[in-house]
């Protein structure tokens, strides 16, 4: 099959209520849901409107469960052994406060980790007297194995846990976490996998890897509602576990004590969102997952190819799913502008939005210009094509 062909996969994109006058490549940043899924919501919503304590009392524990199970069976882990959490950043923070930490600790981070990860175990640092450690990812290591064996060999004895990212945000790269995985456990250092961007993305189970935390958003590539994550705890950890709203700490409706009960109600809110999982995950099921990638990954192929051949510049990542996935991180010409204040962005972002209606994050790293190009089922080679297009257009000082 031609994954490229955009004509099949007409009938997906029709599924999305999108902005027609919007090119929307940046599903790695903010995933919008498909019709269903808002449909999903709102009925959610409208139960709990009707009957408060019966939705909550009676009902709310037993859908999150059924949620639950069918989230388990998505990210291969036991329903028993993850909460629901607002997104990836609440599941981290939740870590951060919860692993012990000594003064002369290191925690190590890779130098590909998302900035907000790297503030939050600052902070931890901060008021711990442990350290936080930045130890280089070689991309250009010979296999996944070199790459997890150079990247442990910046642990020492006095590291307590390892934070990594499994798709990563600024370089969109699939890192080999199992080997890394594999690695800190024979070390007997803990593992937290930072996940948004591998939910539904790649084929994931959680309870193989072995890590210690996992973290992930379903408003990524999963196209579930804004605020739905999940932390996954080892069993070994769950007790020693603490959120970061401290609530009632037991079932709703008189259940016998779970470590969930700590998480499950951190005061009144709308659950709509972590019920609509299930209705995102047969969403995406229906298209077939591997389908999905499959597509997603071709549409990020070709915006490879097409990009390299207009800046003639090489990404420093072989061609391959093994490598990156639905999203793809491509280096442009020229410097970075000088540094950025926080929270603001590239010119050239900037341009791209309001010029040429194109939503697409460039970054900076390393002194150096980078696009990263989102593909998800809405997208198509014509968005692909507009934003070559766009970059071809510009001033002679952008291509050389
Ligand atoms: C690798 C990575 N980690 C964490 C996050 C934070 O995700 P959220 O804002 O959903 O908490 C992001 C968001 O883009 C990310 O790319």
């Amino acid at each position: 099959m031609d994954y490229l062909d955009d004509e099949p996969w007409q009938k997906w994109r029709n599924e999305w209520d999108l902005d027609g006058s919007v090119t929307y490549l940046n599903h790695g940043s903010f995933g919008p849901s498909p019709r269903v899924v808002q449909q999903e919501r709102e009925r959610w919503s409208r139960e709990l409107e009707c009957q408060p304590m019966a939705f909550f009392v009676d009902r709310l524990e037993q859908q999150l469960d059924d949620a639950a199970k069918k989230l388990g069976a998505l990210i291969g882990a036991s329903p028993d052994d993850f909460v629901f959490q607002e997104n990836a950043t609440q599941g981290m923070n939740v870590v951060a406060n919860s692993v012990p930490l000594n003064p002369g600790d290191e925690i190590l981070l890779s130098d590909h980790e998302y900035g907000a990860v790297h503030r939050i175990w600052n902070q931890r640092s901060e008021t711990t007297g442990a350290k936080v450690v930045v130890g280089r990812l070689n991309l250009a290591a010979d296999s996944p194995a070199q790459l997890a064996n150079e990247f442990l060999a910046q642990a020492t004895d006095r590291t307590r846990l390892i934070v990594v990212s499994h798709v990563t945000s600024p370089t969109a790269t699939i890192l080999p976490v199992h080997e890394i995985c594999d690695r800190a456990q024979q070390r007997d250092i803990a593992i937290c996998i930072d996940g948004p961007h591998a939910l539904a993305m790649l084929p994931l189970n959680i309870a193989k890897l072995g890590c210690d935390y996992y973290v992930a958003s379903g408003h990524k590539w999963l196209s579930a509602p804004f605020g739905t994550g999940f932390l996954f705890v080892a069993k070994r950890n769950q007790q020693k576990i603490r959120p970061v709203i401290t609530s009632w700490g037991h079932s709703v409706s008189g259940r016998p004590h779970s470590w969930k009960h700590e998480f499950n109600w951190p005061g009144t809110r709308d659950f709509s969102s972590y019920l609509v999982l299930p209705a995102a995950i047969d969403f995406l099921q229906q298209v077939g997952l591997e389908e999905f990638r499959l597509r997603t990954h071709a549409l990020a192929q070709y915006a490879r190819e097409r990009i390299v051949e207009l800046t003639g510049l090489q990404p420093g990542l072989p061609d391959s799913p093994s490598w990156y996935g639905s999203m793809v991180t491509l280096p442009l010409p020229g410097n970075a502008p000088k540094k950025l204040r926080p929270g603001s962005v590239d010119p050239l972002q900037t341009f791209l939005r309001h010029e040429q209606k194109i939503e697409i994050p460039v970054l900076q790293r390393n002194g150096r210009r980078f696009i990263r190009v989102s593909c998800h089922l809405y997208n198509t080679t014509e968005d692909i094509d507009r934003l070559v297009n766009a970059l071809k257009a510009l001033s002679p000082s952008f291509l050389p």
